[in-house]
């Protein structure tokens, strides 16, 4: 009875009202102090010496550490060992931590911090990916290559061929709340720390090895997050065992939290990428053959750069049946912050490849860029499973012998297909022919203002492609008086988690969400969990915690059908209340009862994801338990004398399984996409010749505001169930809708391409801030730029 109430976000009056605790908001104790880094200027270079007597002498100074001044591990990688919490002699980017100030204040920290005299001996930087490439810098020996049949043969066999290269920006996460953590120092050596983490438990093993404690002896507790969007899986390591270290040092309960530049400056963002293109096609734009070159540019230290990497591979397909198909991946070290998961952890970017392949197929052949899409969608596939719309579909639901399920470039079957269906459906609902034909009557008549649309897909692969991942447990207590007190692994960071899972408790025991206590996530509570990432959280989350709950629910249904001599599937439990052979009791009073007899009122949960193989050096297998899907349109108008541009509408249809909470999974569409708009329109992150990021705070990088959202903004969702066995049959959304913004920049490229006389693509690259639409502009007019 709970599950798919639009119910509210449950901590949404606290998150307007300013009341939601963060962790700068939790009292601290007397003595706490602050801690802030130094930070290296250079982008590579020998520390030759380090003057910090002016940094400890500032008034309210307790301590400053260095690498020498760490015991046990100094390392904060999620991955290799290759990332120092502070500097052991080299520097390896701009920003990189090389001093720890401890003082009585915030201030006095950042005060102290900025007097330190470094001297460091610079060494060649590579900053690019072609600094990179030239020096063959990289984290695995050799690109990582998948092929499926021989792509350049098909390609050179068809009628067309078509390359290109599209350059991809980063990307800066600006969660609203910044990196922050908080250490508290307790008897015999042991630590809890508050962090403003998604990965609790990785924090808890970083500052075990930093303290050469074993991982009982640290409790990491995470009420919630103002935003993650991955930024918060990794790159929270750093500030926790800064806060340990420094509190076994001085005894103190340690704070830290990052000021927003610092925040620009140190930690790692999603990685920008170019992609190279080659394609073989026929007459109607159908992909024969192609080649995908993909260029990560991963910073300084491996983080999470490889799975990122791997997920642009799995990506590159989107929703495209691929026949002969080659992707290559580079993953290349440079000198700059080491970029990290960002919603969609590398996915959006190899989508953004294939994506810009079929905008630049349509404009060669003069076809409309849906059509070739959907000449090039994978079919629908046997048995067919029918939205509620009612979509043309191919395949096998009427004809006697099914084709196979087509399969993707690495080899998993794509049996859940339904894009067609979705596809006819915002076609029909954005009026998309219609409203082409008037963008066109448009920019015939208007030499100024140009306006373009796009309407694009999304096919996006859910589950941790590292498979032992795919893993999640729950403890959840009823007390005496009913009330239910639910723990689980996934953290908060405003996607809706613990509501959706809140919901998932009440509807298992059949009473009101009300009744749910949402509790802080809590190592100690909760053992050895992931990530809250790859949008699984409701997926594994949910699925524990259901098990759980039932659990608890047997016993209660034991303990009633031996009173009432009867079947324990006879119980059953809703609306608050529990029935069986006749008698109607409250919840509560079955659970006084229980408690009287003896009967355990506490259990784990445990899930894990079915079906997964994967094997990411073939790149061969099933590392997905089931695809998300989506489509959106976007018609932009842009301004050929200043670049500047709006998106004027924005229709989306969303495929999030039987949603677990409609208003929740809205709210991550709407986000989603903006936040995906404005990684592709214009973030625009800049680096200067000496590896400084220059683009550091909201004065020089510009996410969208609200009067940057869509002036129309339609989404809706799909509401077919998830043919895999999910919690409630529902889809994961949290990063899916991030690639519904490549919709704006290909309606972008189409109204810039409304500029010429049809002959000359505009291949935009990403951000498509005003400065690029502006030269792209000249080109299509034949000037040069600048
Ligand atoms: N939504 C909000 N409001 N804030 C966030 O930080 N992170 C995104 C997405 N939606 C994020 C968000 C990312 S990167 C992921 S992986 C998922 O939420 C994680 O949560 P889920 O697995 O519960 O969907
Ligand atoms: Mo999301 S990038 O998987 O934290």
């Amino acid at each position: 009875m709970s599950l798919q109430k639009p119910l509210p976000h449950d901590a949404a009056p606290l998150h307007v009202s300013g009341a939601a605790r963060y962790v700068d908001d939790i009292p601290v104790p007397a003595g706490t102090a602050h801690l802030c880094f130094g930070l290296s200027e250079i982008a590579h270079g020998r520390i030759t010496a380090m003057d910090l007597d002016a940094v400890r002498s500032t008034p309210g100074v307790l301590a400053v550490l260095t690498a020498t001044d760490l015991p046990f591990a100094n390392d904060v990688s999620p991955s290799v060992h290759d990332e120092p919490l502070l500097a052991d002699g080299t520097v390896h980017y701009a920003g990189q931590p090389v001093f720890l100030v401890v003082a009585d204040s915030h201030h006095a920290a950042r005060r102290a911090a900025r007097r330190a005299r470094l001297d460091i001996t610079p060494l060649p930087a590579l900053l690019t990916i072609d600094d990179a490439l030239a020096a063959d810098a990289r984290f695995e020996d050799t690109p990582r290559i998948w092929t499926r049949g021989d792509p350049d043969a098909a390609i050179a066999a068809a009628p067309h061929q078509i390359d290109g290269t599209i350059e991809i920006g980063g990307q800066e996460h600006f969660y609203l709340e910044g990196q922050a953590a908080l250490a508290l120092p307790q008897e015999g050596g042991d630590m809890v720390i508050h962090a403003s983490s998604q990965h609790p438990t990785e924090i808890q093993h970083k500052v075990a090895e930093a303290l050469g404690l074993p991982m009982a002896a640290v409790r990491v507790e995470v009420r919630r997050m103002g935003g993650g969007f991955g930024g918060k899986e990794s790159q929270g390591n750093a500030l926790a065992v800064a806060c340990a270290v420094a509190a076994r040092a001085t005894g103190r309960p340690c704070k830290m939290r990052y000021d927003r530049d610092d925040d620009f400056i140190i930690t790692g963002k999603r990685h920008d990428f170019r992609i190279a293109y080659r394609a073989g096609v026929d007459a109607e734009g159908r992909i024969q053959g192609v080649s995908f070159t993909q260029y990560a540019r991963c910073g300084w230290a491996q983080d999470l750069s490889l799975p990122v990497a791997d997920r642009a591979m799995l990506h590159a397909d989107n929703a495209y049946h691929l026949p002969h198909v080659r992707i290559e991946s580079h993953r290349l070290r440079t000198n700059t912050q080491s970029a990290t998961a960002f919603r969609g952890f590398g996915g959006p970017q190899g989508m953004l490849g294939v994506e810009r392949l079929l905008d630049h197929i349509a404009h060669r052949l003069g076809r409309d860029p849906l059509a070739v899409r959907r000449a090039n969608y994978y079919h629908d596939s046997p048995p067919a499973r029918s939205g509620p719309g009612t979509g043309r579909r191919f395949g096998a639901a009427h004809s006697p012998a099914a084709p196979a399920p087509q399969t993707t470039p690495y080899g998993m079957e794509v049996t859940d297909f339904i894009l067609h269906a979705m596809t006819d459906r915002l076609a029909e609902t954005a009026d998309y022919a219609a409203r082409r034909e008037r963008v066109a009557q448009w920019n015939a008549a208007n030499p100024v203002l140009k306006r373009g649309i796009a309407l694009t897909p999304v096919k996006f692969g859910i589950s941790f492609t590292l498979s032992h991942l795919n893993q999640a447990g729950a403890l959840v207590h009823v007390y005496q008086d009913g009330s239910i007190h639910l723990n689980h692994g996934g953290t908060e960071m405003g996607q809706g988690l613990f509501q959706k899972v809140a919901q998932v408790a009440a509807d298992a025991f059949g009473v009101d969400a009300g009744r749910v206590k949402i509790t802080a996530t809590d190592t100690a509570k909760v053992p050895n969990t992931s990530a809250t990432a790859a949008s699984s959280g409701a997926d594994l989350n949910g699925m524990a915690v259901r098990a759980a709950c039932l659990t608890i629910r047997a016993r209660l249904a034991d303990m009633l059908a031996e009173k009432h001599q009867t079947a324990s599937e006879a119980v059953r439990f809703a609306e608050g209340r529990v029935t069986v052979a006749g008698a109607d009791y409250p919840f509560e009073e079955v659970i006084a009862q229980a408690y009287l007899a003896r009967i355990s009122l506490s259990s784990t949960g445990y899930y894990r994801t079915p079906g997964l193989s994967w094997d990411r050096i073939k790149g061969r297998g099933r590392p997905f338990f089931y695809f998300a899907y989506g489509v959106s349109c976007t018609e932009v108008v842009i301004d050929t004398l200043t670049g500047e541009n709006r998106i004027l509408r924005a229709d989306i249809l969303h495929d999030t399984g039987t949603s677990l909470n409609p208003a929740l999974d809205i709210g991550q569409v709407e986000g989603g996409y903006v936040q995906g708009a404005g990684w592709l329109t214009m973030e625009e992150l800049v680096w200067d010749a000496q590896g400084r990021l220059r683009t550091h705070a909201p004065s020089t990088y510009k996410i969208p505001a609200c009067s940057d959202r869509p002036g129309v903004f339609n989404v809706t969702l799909w509401g077919a169930e998830n043919p895999a066995e999910t919690i409630g049959k529902s889809k994961a959304v949290g990063e899916p809708p991030l690639m519904h913004g490549i919709s704006a920049l290909m309606a972008l490229s189409d109204a810039v391409a409304a500029c010429g006389d049809g002959s000359l693509y505009p291949a935009l690259d990403a951000p498509a801030t005003p400065e690029r639409i502006l030269a792209a502009v000249a080109r299509q007019r034949g000037r040069q730029w600048p």
